[in-house]
């Protein structure tokens, strides 16, 4: 682990939440699951050491709250976290709608899903990432050919050190992108993984890097 073990709380266990669960618990940190189910949970819970907690509570439990939930369900449990008195909350999740057959994203150009999720949230410094590529590769990258690249957005400089610190955990090549605005760019290209992937063949097992050209 480069940083020092960090409290995380990760709200939402499915395919995102308990792969940054496995992945963090991995690397040194102390992770609490905020779920509404902890029967669902109890396997997670025994191999990554996690306490298992209601959202709310997790989320008070920790310094870093991981919001690793399907969108629709994003505004109920985030307004539920009540005040966050400054914790960094990670927003992984893409607002993912299917139209005409295919997917996409229900906002974009003049806002975000990140955006509008700070609009759900009190006292949170939010960032965005660990959208842009599959559940697989946030788990495990160590055997990729190239280190993976995961851009992050958001509007506290603070936040964003811890979070490249917790992305280089996890094995990823940070990349600020600037402000929370800028995740009007990175929700994007979760579509660009989902298309190769999932669409044209790909498969789930790939991650965007960046390739300098000496
Ligand atoms: N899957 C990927 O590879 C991937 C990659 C990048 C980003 N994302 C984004 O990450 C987010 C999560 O995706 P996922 O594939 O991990 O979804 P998922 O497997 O469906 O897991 C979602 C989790 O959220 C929980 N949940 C749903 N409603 C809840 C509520 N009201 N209160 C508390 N917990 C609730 C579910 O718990 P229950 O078991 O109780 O229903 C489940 O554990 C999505 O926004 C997605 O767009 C996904």
């Amino acid at each position: 682990m480069a940083g020092a073990c960090m409290k995380i709380a990760i709200i939402g266990a499915g395919n995102v939440g308990s792969a940054l669960a496995r992945a963090l618990a991995r690397a040194g940190h102390a992770i609490t699951l905020g779920v509404r189910d902890s029967a669902a949970v109890t396997a997670l819970s025994a191999e990554t050491g996690a306490q298992v907690l209601a959202p709310a509570e997790a989320a008070l439990a920790a310094e870093v709250v991981v919001l690793s939930l399907p969108w629709g369900a994003a505004e109920g449990v985030a307004r539920s976290l009540g005040q966050l008195g400054g914790r960094i909350v990670i927003d992984c999740m893409n607002p993912l709608v299917r139209t005409d057959g295919r997917l996409a994203l229900d906002r974009g150009h003049t806002t975000s899903g990140a955006e509008t999720l700070a609009g759900w949230l009190t006292g949170a410094r939010l960032v965005k990432t660990l959208n842009q590529v599959g559940a697989e590769v946030m788990e495990r990258n160590d055997r990729m050919a190239h280190r993976p690249a995961m851009f992050m957005a958001g509007d506290d400089a603070g936040a964003k050190a811890t979070v490249s610190g917790l992305l280089a955990d996890l094995g990823f090549e940070p990349f600020d992108a600037g402000d929370l605005v800028q995740a009007r760019i990175l929700e994007p290209m979760a579509l660009v993984w989902i298309n190769q992937a999932l669409v044209r063949g790909k498969g789930r097992n790939w991650a965007f890097a960046a390739l300098p050209n000496p």
